[in-house]
């Protein structure tokens, strides 16, 4: 299945760069692009995909979590250039400069259209899929955001060969979360072939990204408004957002998410609702594609009540709770309320010291 659907109206077309035909023949589009992809752009893309569109306008962008801002979208707004409701927004880059692109999409002219071709693996097997934009706001991740389906994602693979390893291996966390939270046989794959993944074998890496997306697709097609299962896809993102925020974004997305899958798992454990067995094997996993010792130590420098304050600040609390996605066994997650904030505080602690 290469369309998926969310509603009548709200459709994703997932194409790969060989099926892909002449997508932008005619067509106005922007393009915001990832500076570190200009040679590639120059040399391959330019030809492969939009020798016969009207480029109005492309903008390089030097990529950082900065970028995810207010100021950042009403500099480029200005220099987008004279377009209409059909020009079509396309990001060419990683997560952030996807969020970016989605929410300019969205709210430019109350909704152009937007693909993406995204470029780190982080990008393709989560962040491209699902429409949720974001920008970052007053220190607090996502503050700001829409919702804004890209009409067509195209994986070309080939963006991939200049992916640094450290950005490359961020895309295993949340290729691991899908294992943690639905599917359990990607945590063997992962173990079983880690090196073949490592060596970004082409053909292994199309399967796990195809996957991946179905296993999201079966979270949010039916709560695309993040109102009840799709919450579960969070899985470990309480914690790594606050770990993100507080690392100055030091820590990458992946990372947190890898610390912070482990310490939902933990608690999970602590709180009597899953097994130990669980944990230590989620935790082999993360273990293959992360470095938690040099990531525990990043994070122990960390002042823990202020991680706890930018846990409540999480779009993911409700009232005065902290909402949490635990853990009843590999492939088994639900939504869990905490109201004591001290005890997650000690817990931090506690995980922090131990590793
Ligand atoms: N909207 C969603 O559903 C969703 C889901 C998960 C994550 N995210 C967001 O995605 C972001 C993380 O995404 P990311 O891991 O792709 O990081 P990123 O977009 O910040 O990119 C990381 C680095 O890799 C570089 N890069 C990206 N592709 C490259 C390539 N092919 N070659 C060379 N360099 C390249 C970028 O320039 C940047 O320096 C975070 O902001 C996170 O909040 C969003």
């Amino acid at each position: 299945m290469n369309k998926f659907e969310f509603s009548y109206t709200e459709k994703t077309e997932i194409i790969f760069e060989n099926e892909a035909g002449k997508l932008f023949d005619g067509e106005k589009v922007v393009i915001f692009l990832d500076n570190n992809l200009s040679d590639v752009f120059d040399a391959y893309l330019q030809k492969r995909y939009f020798s016969k569109c009207n480029i109005i306008s492309n903008h390089k962008v030097v990529v950082n979590e900065k970028i995810k801002s207010i100021e950042f979208v009403s500099e480029i707004l200005k220099k987008v250039g004279d377009i209409d409701r059909d020009t079509i927004f396309i990001s060419i880059g990683g997560g952030a400069l996807g969020d970016v692109t989605g929410f300019i999409a969205s709210i430019t002219l109350r909704g152009c259209r937007y693909i993406n071709f995204p470029s780190s693996l982080l990008a393709m097997v989560d962040s491209c899929f699902g429409g949720k934009t974001a920008l970052n706001f007053s220190g607090i991740k996502n503050y700001i955001g829409s919702f804004k389906n890209p009409e067509k994602i195209i994986f070309d693979l080939k963006l991939l060969d200049s992916l640094p390893d450290d950005n490359y291996l961020d895309g295993f966390a949340e290729i691991i979360k899908y294992g943690a939270i639905y599917k359990p046989d990607i945590l063997i794959n992962l173990q079983d072939n880690v090196g073949v993944f490592k060596h970004r074998n082409y053909n292994e890496l199309r399967q796990i990204i195809k996957q991946s997306i179905k296993v999201k697709y079966h979270f949010v097609s039916n709560d695309l408004y993040d109102k009840d299962k799709r919450r579960i896809l969070n899985f470990g993102h309480s914690f790594a957002h606050a770990i993100e925020s507080l690392s100055n974004n030091e820590i990458t997305h992946g990372q947190a998410v890898a610390v912070g899958m482990l310490m939902a798992a933990r608690y999970s454990y602590e709180e009597k609702f899953c097994g130990q067995v669980d944990v230590e094997k989620l935790e082999e996993v993360v273990r293959l594609f992360f470095d938690l010792e040099t990531l525990c130590k990043k994070i122990k420098s960390f002042n823990m009540e202020k991680l706890i304050s930018y846990m409540y600040n999480d779009k993911k609390k409700i009232g005065k709770k902290i909402n949490l996605i635990l853990m009843k066994k590999l492939g088994n997650c639900f939504i869990y309320q905490v109201n004591d904030a001290r005890k997650i505080e000690s817990f931090c602690k506690k995980f922090i010291q131990i590793n």
